[in-house]
């Protein structure tokens, strides 16, 4: 059998970090014209082998070969030279300068062109309406600080697109874009490969988008490849996750994880700070619509994000929206800071992880406790919170060296685990969740929703915004949807509910 010509190679592979041994021998094989999925749970290390393809991390042993030369200490000069194209988890935007010049200042350098700010308006132009025509005509001339996660997400992807690169590495691209956003970038993709052999590797941990995209997979487990380029059509989403070692039951588990979020809660007199009853039914009004989150149920928001983050901001108090009327009991709620909104009993998780959440000079225990600190009021009470942090991460199964290493050690959907952890133990009244699995492995999210259905349960209202109408579709008892423009379009019930009236409600069909 001839072997196949690879793009990249990557053979026994070893990093570590301090004392802990990330990659243990991985090997990777990627080929010409395919799109490779890259598949593992949280903190397996994924995202620390594209660094180390893409020149940000040095390995500590193995081989990596490109078009069948060996690369040296590190590939930082591939990417250089435009062969190695990625789009890291945690974005890597310069917030200060405009969307145009960070798309186009290392592409005109690379040509050797003058740096102009016509060039590079038309450079960034074109590579964003390869995803979005009409965010590429009002955005390239703003400042990407000012911009939403979303609208970051979109610029990093245009960043790494058409410039002529041989193999595209992608790390979890789709984790905040809409299903038609996903579409178009899925079809830009197909575009490549079609017209230039292109490889590319994908890494998501949303199965329907994986086996919408890619042929073949490689699946990490323990450092080691696990499943090493199996043909997606042969291997069953139940095959993958146990192959990632994930086949726990996961009601199993959150019941585990309630058990001991209870037992943290019996420490603490946080309990009966928020009375819990139908008299905290909050309504949401705008222009004619009006929606009640009454304790126990969980209501949905679907669309593009300038809606759902108009709403969301209202309610956490992070900005006065005045299209929005928040009410409870009749009474007008307007928050003016989220530390005020969170001592009323208000919950807040963002996806966002960088901007609405992760405190990321502070050592992990403060992350897991900050949200309990604003609301009673405290500062630091150490021998508690560290016994409760040391219970919450054993619960959500985190895998830290230390409560004290910064959030920055761990993994991207492992910092979600820590934002969602902050509120297991506070009941609030009112959870309010932008995209709050984002980057979180397949078993993660289903502990995720039982342990948010928990809180239902016990008489937590939520209302949650999610880019994945599956996720919608299997939680929501209604959903409020939002047209392009951000207005809100109309009320499902649950009955209601499906993929199709989700996209025909929000203009999104895929
Ligand atoms: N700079 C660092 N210092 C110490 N440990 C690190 C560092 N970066 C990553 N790690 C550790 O390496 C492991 C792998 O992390 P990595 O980010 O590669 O996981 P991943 O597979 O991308 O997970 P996810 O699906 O959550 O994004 C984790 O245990 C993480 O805590
Ligand atoms: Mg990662």
């Amino acid at each position: 059998m001839v072997q196949q010509p690879y793009v990249l190679s990557a053979r026994s592979i070893v990093k570590r970090f301090g004392p802990t041994s990330v990659l243990r021998g991985f090997d990777l094989s990627i080929a010409p014209g395919e799109v490779h999925a890259f598949l593992g749970g949280n903190g397996a290390g994924k995202s620390t082998l594209i660094k180390i393809i893409s020149g940000q991390h040095e390995r500590d042993g193995g081989t990596l070969e490109f078009d069948g030369n060996e690369i040296g200490a590190s590939a930082a000069a591939y990417v250089e030279a435009g062969a190695i194209a990625v789009v890291n988890q945690e974005l890597a935007l310069l917030p200060h300068l405009s969307v145009a010049e960070n798309i186009a200042m290392p592409r005109l350098r690379r040509a050797m062109r003058k740096y102009s700010e016509r060039a590079a308006k038309a450079v960034a132009v074109e590579a964003l309406s390869l995803i979005d025509p009409h965010f590429a005509r009002e955005s390239a001339e703003r400042v990407v600080g000012d911009l939403t996660l979303h609208e970051r997400q979109l610029v990093e992807i245009a960043r790494s697109l058409g410039s002529g690169a041989r193999l595209l590495l992608l790390d979890e691209p789709t984790a905040n874009l809409t299903a038609a956003e996903t579409a178009r970038l899925f079809a830009v993709i197909r575009r490549l490969i079609a017209d230039t052999k292109l490889a590319v590797l994908f890494v998501s941990h949303r199965m329907r988008e994986i086996r919408q995209i890619a042929d073949v997979c490689t699946i990490i487990r323990d450092g080691k490849t696990a499943v090493d380029r199996v043909a997606l059509d042969a291997i069953s989403d139940r095959e993958i996750v146990e192959c990632m070692g994930q086949s726990v039951e996961p009601d199993e588990q959150s019941d585990a994880i309630a058990a001991h979020a209870t037992q943290t809660q019996e420490g603490s007199d946080v309990r009966a700070k928020f009375s819990v009853s139908e008299g905290n039914t909050i309504t949401i009004e705008h222009e004619g619509i009006s929606v009640a989150i009454r304790p126990g149920s969980i209501v949905g928001l679907a669309g593009a994000p300038t809606g759902p983050s108009a709403l969301i901001t209202a309610l956490t108090g992070l900005a006065a929206d005045h299209a929005w009327h928040v009410k409870r009991n009749g009474a007008t709620v307007a928050y003016t800071s989220p530390s005020a909104a969170a001592r009323d009993g208000v919950g807040f998780i963002s996806g966002d992880r960088a901007n609405k959440g992760i405190l990321e000079t502070l050592p992990i225990v403060d992350n897991l406790v900050a949200a309990q600190r604003i609301v009673e009021r405290r500062g630091v009470a150490r021998k508690k919170e560290v016994q409760q942090g040391t219970r919450l991460l054993e619960a959500l199964n985190v895998r830290a060296g230390s409560l004290w290493d910064l959030p920055s050690t761990l993994s991207g959907g492992t910092q979600q685990k820590l934002l969602v952890a902050r509120w297991l133990t506070l009941k609030p009244k009112l959870l309010v969740l932008e995209e709050p699995t984002r980057g979180v492995d397949i078993r993660t999210k289903r502990e995720i929703y039982a342990l948010i259905r928990k809180m239902a349960a016990q008489g937590t209202a939520v209302i949650w915004w999610s880019t994945e109408y599956v996720e919608l579709v299997e939680l929501c008892d209604t959903v409020l949807a939002f047209d392009l423009d951000g207005r809100p379009t109309g009320v499902l019930r649950h009955a209601d509910v499906d993929e199709t009236r989700l996209a025909n409600a929000t203009g999104m069909a895929a």
